[in-house]
């Protein structure tokens, strides 16, 4: 029986490959999409969940959601690493009988409807996720798993020294989530940014002969071009699909119980620090470390249906 999930995403190209993976697993069934800023604004993320449906073409039409914008004055977004469009300019068309429902309702039918066999997966800002705790409280307490790519642990930041892009376009959201004693898994930073795909990843991609493999190939060529504050020209890390990797083989992470607490305001916003906390009740999961060889050779062997080691 295919596991359900919720994603909660601001769309960029690390999200896109995440989201394919989802989808091209038997074991996963992508139940709903909700789309948040971060990478791009808000119309553009919910814009490009419907492209990459429309360029995956699915066997079936997850729910789809329109979520929240952050609203705070001079954030940042990632569009200098993803393009314009957010999903590296490639050329995608959003199905015609591409339709919205409300982000509330969709988590509120998704937890009622699988209760503890729900997983979310907030690959954004958690601005949606701290909507849904003060709105509708017992939606996200139904969730048996809830993974968030974010966090800068014992690492600097890739937005500031100190906070991670999806904690620094939202820290109050992100420090709500963290303290809400929620089943939450965080994939930080500190391990994503050890998995970094180069032209030989994506040359693979593109000739597995995949529709997923061929877009996907198509799309990270942009990034991969761009020299950011985190990669060299010529390697793109995909944040994202590692938290995924988290659900689809979490043979492959080592993860750790503590108290995590996010900095709101000032120069830090966003930083992300450990704590100690006696109650265990308090602790959060924490993704510390990865085997990036074999996560790697999963992922392409996934997207392109080719074994990527002969
Ligand atoms: O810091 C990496 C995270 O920020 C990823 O989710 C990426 O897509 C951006 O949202
Ligand atoms: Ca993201």
């Amino acid at each position: 029986m295919p596991r359900p999930i919720l994603i909660d995403t601001d769309m960029g190209v690390d999200d896109a490959v995440a989201i394919a993976l989802a989808l091209s697993s038997s074991e996963i069934e992508v139940a709903g999409l909700v789309s948040v800023a971060g990478n791009v604004a808000i119309d553009q993320a919910t814009t490009n969940i419907g492209r990459l449906l429309g360029g995956l073409v699915p066997k079936s039409l997850p729910l789809v959601a329109r979520g929240l914008d952050q609203n705070l004055p001079g954030m940042k977004d990632a569009m200098h690493v993803f393009g314009e469009d957010g999903l590296g300019g490639i050329d995608l068309a959003v199905p015609p009988d591409f339709a919205l429902s409300g982000f509330l309702e969709v988590y509120e039918r998704l937890a009622r409807q699988h209760g503890h066999a729900l997983t979310v997966v907030a690959l954004g800002p958690l601005t949606n996720l701290a909507a849904v705790l003060r709105e509708k409280p017992e939606a996200l307490a139904k969730a048996g798993q809830i993974i968030v790519m974010g966090g800068a642990i014992w690492c600097p930041g890739n937005i500031t020294p100190w906070a991670e892009f999806n904690f620094y376009r939202d820290p109050a959201a992100a420090a709500a989530v963290l303290s809400a004693g929620l089943p939450l898994t965080v994939v930080p930073l500190d391990v994503t940014r050890q998995v970094a795909m180069d032209e030989s990843h994506t040359a693979h991609l593109s000739r597995g002969g995949t529709r997923a493999g061929d877009l996907l190939g198509r799309m990270i060529r942009l990034p991969m071009e761009r020299k950011t504050e985190q990669s060299s020209p010529g390697s793109f890390i995909v944040h994202d699909a590692v938290a995924m990797g988290v659900l689809l083989w979490p043979k492959l992470f080592m993860r750790s119980k503590m108290g995590l607490e996010v900095v709101t305001s000032g120069e830090p916003a966003g930083r992300c620090k450990p704590v100690v906390v006696k109650d265990k009740s308090r602790q959060i999961g924490v993704v510390i470390s990865v085997n990036v060889g074999e996560f790697m050779e999963n992922m392409l062997e996934q997207l392109s249906q080719e074994k990527f080691v002969v």
